[in-house]
């Protein structure tokens, strides 16, 4: 039976992989290394200073933990400004008509995102008072792929853990969702995501009895 369904935010929600993809790249610019969007696959659901890690592993920069700081702090700045002017218009499809769905049938749901600017998102392209819980960056002490972030959900909307569904577009959030014990969707290329129980190119065309049908195997 489903309980509950936890959602990822960036990638499942709204495609913000662009806007975090242009900050890091105007970061990598001006340290003189490039930074492709291949590069970026690796940052999807990965937390910020795990992803400046990354950045600067690829541009094989070593900098001082204070260093560090200014740059992802300068990071979210531009990426803060790249989303202040979202709105409803960016809520990926699918989306709206699922939700509306768990909304009849009384299934709570809850954000499970590593971002810790996903109030501000939520706010911003008006769901943040459609969700049954909001679990973010703010919440937890380990990001995906560790199972935190998605057992807090859980419990916030008071269901098992077994019985909750994840959606997710990133390999961390699979590997976080499998570690909560929960039914992970991996939403996008099946090639670049591993592990998932079940599949969807995008939310576009998924109905409540699809996922009932594939849950139940
Ligand atoms: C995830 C994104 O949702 O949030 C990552 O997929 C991002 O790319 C992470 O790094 C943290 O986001 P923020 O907004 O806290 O910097
Ligand atoms: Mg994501």
């Amino acid at each position: 039976k489903i309980e509950g369904i936890i959602f990822d935010l960036d990638g499942v929600i709204v495609d913000t992989a662009v806007y975090h993809f242009r900050a890091w790249k105007k970061l990598a610019d001006e340290m003189g290394f490039s930074f492709t969007e291949d590069d970026n696959e690796r940052l999807k659901g990965v937390s910020r200073m795990e992803s400046l890690r990354i950045l600067l592993e690829i541009g094989n920069k070593e900098v001082s933990e204070e260093e560090k700081k200014m740059l992802a702090e300068k990071k979210n700045k531009i990426y803060v400004e790249s989303i202040s002017g979202m709105g409803k218009e960016e809520i990926l499809p699918g989306v709206m008509n699922f939700i509306q769905e768990l909304k009849e049938e009384k299934i709570p749901f809850s954000l499970g995102s590593a971002s810790k600017n996903a109030p501000l998102i939520l706010k911003n392209i008006g769901l943040y008072h459609s969700f049954d819980a909001v679990v973010d960056g703010n919440d937890v002490a380990k990001a995906k792929p560790a199972p935190q972030v998605f057992l807090l959900g859980a419990e916030k909307l008071q269901v098992n853990p077994e019985g909750c569904i994840v959606f997710e577009d990133a390999q961390s959030g699979i590997e976080a969702a499998k570690a909560a014990g929960m039914f992970a969707v991996a939403v996008g290329e099946q090639a670049k995501l591993k592990g998932a129980d079940y599949y969807i190119t995008s939310m576009e065309h998924l109905t409540l009895a699809d996922l009932k049908k594939a849950a139940v195997h």
